[in-house]
């Protein structure tokens, strides 16, 4: 069996926040769910997670499946990663393999940790350990091995002689450890160093002291084991992770006119031959569908976008487009918006909580609350759905086929029947029948020469 220890109680005060570090998001999750994810992708059924201060708003935020424990912080309590995992010591198995890794490294993948857990075996390792080279180690505790390459102790930064400072391969942090061994490490470490720290880091040393054999395996791609500290490394962290996935997305058929300016959650999905233009956010759970445009700037969060939908410079909050449909430039589809097949939602529309049924139109200037619109309506520009009366929201319905002048207030509750007309600037506020048209405005005065009697001609 395998399982992790993921490291979380770090106090991250350089990250100047209100929020736990590992609660700060990249790519629309935070930098733990990542992690977490990332160990259930590499076969990783069981995880705990080493929480500490603001551990509450942790195990609040998190919706994975994991099992938490909590590592006290206070004055005067241990500190350092070595007393983290000891938190940890009830869950490990003697015959389980245990991955430890960061809360707040979340650019690891799920390959690296396959490859470190088959290295490990392979080598018949008590631990083995991530490692990467780096030309300014400054910082990093570093990997001192034997002619065989076996590791025989890991120095940290401060406690490093300027002999071991010169070693370029450094500690990732990242380990696999068999849990027998694991265990018997944790019993023996101590912090007299340079911190006053529980290092695990000591545990490698400890192994070989004890005759039992410790790997090191060096990964080529150091960006994996960014650990973010502070607001520029999570920017760091954005930009890999956005990378990545922007890839992902043009290997699976979907262009990107700027990628390096698209922005897209690791959640989002999009069908083939979608063309996506500069300045593009797409959130949290949102999926769109093939042959769609999504033009610059536009902002689509947690929405269903269907085929061959061009959007234009708009923003869709919680809502769902049909087939065809065209948005924008400049609409606004506030939560619970239902689009239909073939409808048009123009510029400068607002459309919130309302179902627009197939082949509609809405090309400008409206505002549409709280409504069922039918089938093949026409919606006028400067229509206002006029859902609230100061106290209440009511609902509007507008059946279908029914044609709604320029300039029209719907003052619901309300409810235009089937093929009606509404002739421009009229306010409605009864129930408008069947195929007939309403007028509600003032009727038209012409009084001729009124400008000469006032004086008033030029
Ligand atoms: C640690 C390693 C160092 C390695 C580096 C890689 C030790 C002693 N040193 O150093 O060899 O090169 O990581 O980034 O392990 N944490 C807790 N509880 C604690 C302290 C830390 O959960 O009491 C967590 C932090 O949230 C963080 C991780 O452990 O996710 C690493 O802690 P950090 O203080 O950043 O370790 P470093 O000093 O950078
Ligand atoms: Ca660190």
């Amino acid at each position: 069996m395998i399982f992790s220890i993921i490291l979380a109680a770090g106090e991250g005060t350089r990250m100047k926040s209100k929020l736990p570090k590992v609660m700060h998001k990249i790519c629309g999750k935070p930098l733990l769910s990542h992690v977490i994810n990332t160990a259930k992708a590499s076969g990783i059924d069981k995880n705990i997670v080493v929480i500490g201060k603001g551990g509450n708003t942790v195990m609040d935020t998190i919706k994975e499946d994991v099992f938490f424990v909590e590592q006290p912080m206070g004055e005067g309590v241990p500190y350092g990663t070595g007393f983290a995992v000891i938190q940890a010591k009830d869950y490990i198995e003697d015959h389980s393999h245990v991955i430890i890794l960061y809360g707040d490294t979340p650019l690891i993948t799920s390959n690296t940790i396959k490859n470190i857990i088959e290295f490990h075996k392979k080598g018949n390792y008590e631990a083995t350990v991530l490692s990467a080279d780096f030309d300014d180690p400054t910082g990093y505790g570093r990997i001192i091995r034997d002619q065989n390459g076996n590791v025989l102790a890991i120095v940290e930064h401060k406690d490093a002689n300027e002999q071991e400072r010169d070693i370029k391969e450094i500690n990732s942090g990242i380990y696999c450890f068999n849990g027998k061994s694991l265990k018997l490490a944790l019993d023996r470490l101590n912090n007299n160093n340079a911190q006053n720290e529980y290092y695990i880091t000591d545990a490698i040393k400890i192994l070989n002291d004890l005759g039992l054999k410790v790997g090191g395996y060096k990964i080529q791609d150091s960006e994996e084991i960014l650990g973010i500290n502070s607001r520029f490394q999570l920017s760091e962290a954005e930009r890999i992770m956005r990378k990545r996935i922007n890839n992902r997305h043009m290997d699976n058929g979907i262009t990107m006119l700027n990628p390096d300016n698209t922005y897209i959650d690791d959640d989002v999905t999009i069908g083939r031959d979608t063309i996506i233009y500069p300045g593009a956010i797409l959130e949290g759970k949102t999926s769109i569908g093939e042959d769609c445009i999504i033009g610059q700037n536009s902002r689509i969060v947690d929405s269903i976008i269907g085929n061959k939908v061009d959007i234009q410079i708009s923003t869709i909050l919680e809502s769902k487009v049909d087939d065809n449909a065209h948005i924008g430039p400049y609409a606004y589809l506030r939560p619970n918006s239902e689009i239909g097949k073939n409808v048009k939602v123009g510029d400068f529309v607002e459309v919130k909580n309302s179902k627009i049924d197939d082949n509609s139109k809405a090309s400008h200037l409206s505002y549409i609350g709280d409504a069922y619109v039918g089938k093949g309506v026409n919606i006028g520009c400067g229509v206002v759905f006029v859902n609230y009366d100061g106290k209440k929201k009511h609902k509007t319905t507008v059946q279908d086929n029914a044609f709604i002048g320029c300039n029209v207030n719907l003052i619901s509750p309300v409810e235009v029947e089937e093929g009606a007309y509404i002739a421009a600037g009229s306010t409605i506020t009864d129930k408008v029948p069947k195929d007939s048209l309403s007028i509600a405005r003032a009727k038209q005065v012409n009084k001729e020469g009124w400008v000469a009697k006032k004086g008033l001609k030029k």
